[in-house]
């Protein structure tokens, strides 16, 4: 598989990204929610590089459609266990494609009533996008390929990878 990212780059951007948010809420505490599985290894080193008090929640959701595709409909499959009214929340994710599952989890979180609310994506495919929603941080812009690695998935295979690869066209269904 074609490297797209190898992990020091992935290490730069998101020390880089640690580094913005330690400054953009200084002084202050930040609840960091991962949404599962795929940004499970992007938080656990994103908060390694966070030099505040910070605790940490996780969220689960389901989208229908293709297997490379977010379909229109996004499930709540696991809510966050820890209150988040009046916290600084900040929603880490794998990767920004349509824009459906943050748009669906940004109204769920903002249901919460956080004092701030914040995108952390390590990724994200402006040219994807379907619902108009943003990241406050962003590792790498990247263009319209299928990637795995460092959490990513096809079919929950290659999570593990450390690199950031882009899945080759032999897979595509
Ligand atoms: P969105 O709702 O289309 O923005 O989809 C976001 C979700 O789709 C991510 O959390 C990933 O689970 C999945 N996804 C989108 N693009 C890719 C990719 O290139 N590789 C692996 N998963 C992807
Ligand atoms: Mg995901």
């Amino acid at each position: 598989m074609k490297k797209l990212l190898t992990k020091e780059e992935i290490a730069e951007a998101v020390a880089g990204i640690g580094r913005k948010i330690t400054a953009d809420f200084a002084g202050e505490s930040v609840v960091l929610i991962g949404v599962l599985k795929g940004a499970c290894m992007f938080l656990s080193d994103l908060a390694r590089q966070i030099e505040l008090n910070a605790t940490f929640d996780f969220i689960a959701v389901r989208s229908y459609g293709l297997k490379k595709e977010t379909g229109g409909e996004v499930q709540l499959i696991k809510d966050v266990t820890s209150p988040l009214r009046d916290q600084n929340v900040i929603l880490v994710e794998d990767i920004l494609d349509t824009g459906l599952t943050l748009k669906f989890l940004k109204k769920h979180m903002q249901s919460h009533q956080p004092r701030a609310f914040k995108i952390a994506t390590l990724l994200d495919k402006p040219s994807r996008r379907v619902a108009p929603v943003e990241a406050d941080y962003v590792g790498f812009r990247i263009a319209d390929e299928f990637v795995v690695g460092y959490g990513l998935d096809y079919a929950e295979r290659y999570r593990n990878l450390p690199d950031i690869c882009v899945l080759e066209e032999a897979h595509e269904e």
